[in-house]
């Protein structure tokens, strides 16, 4: 699969969004208080492009990091491939256009959400960054990595998707 899609991890343009979100991780990390360790969660996790870029940053500040997906395919991919940091992953299923507290998740429990290229691929953007918000501490930090314009390369490829045309 990695070797199919290495879009979100090898294309220019992932890579320097990718290091603009590890760059927002970092700043993160350098201010927490001696000791103090984040739970982050990733949404739509998928082929694990932002988290391998995200993850080395987080080796020795992170309690826990919950890769989720819709799609449980991801998880079983993911595991192997990021074993190196079995200490603190966790792999979880996640649908962030419903309620996570209906999937078996607490709510106000992280510090960090990442969400790269999977928020727009739901219905109601209000719901799904009310879900987001639902898993956040007070204070937490939702880091977006997101399209914000189209184009016809991008019609004629992701917009074979269903996902691409979710949007109401
Ligand atoms: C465009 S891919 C981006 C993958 C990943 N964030 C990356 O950058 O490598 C979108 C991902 O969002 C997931 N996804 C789609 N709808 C979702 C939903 N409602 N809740 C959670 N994940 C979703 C897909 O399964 C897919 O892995």
């Amino acid at each position: 699969m990695e070797a199919l899609l290495p879009v979100y991890e090898e294309a220019a343009v992932s890579r320097f969004y990718n290091d603009a979100l590890v760059a927002a991780v970092e700043s993160v990390v350098a201010a927490l208080p001696p000791g103090r360790l984040l739970c982050v969660i990733e949404v739509g996790a998928g082929t694990g492009g932002t988290a391998a870029s995200v993850l080395p940053s987080l080796e020795l500040s992170c309690a826990r990091y919950t890769f989720t997906d819709v799609s449980e395919v991801f998880l079983r991919q993911a595991e192997p491939r990021f074993a190196r940091f079995a200490r603190f992953m966790q792999y979880e299923l996640l649908n962030i256009d419903a309620d996570p507290r209906l999937q078996g998740f607490a709510a106000a429990q992280f510090d960090v959400a990442v969400a790269t290229n999977v928020l727009h691929a739901t219905p109601f953007i209000r719901h799904t960054l009310r879900n987001c918000r639902r898993l956040l501490r007070p204070g937490g930090l939702l880091l977006v990595n997101e399209a914000l314009a189209t184009s016809a390369f991008a019609q004629i490829t992701f917009g074979l998707t269903d996902g691409w045309w979710l949007f109401a």
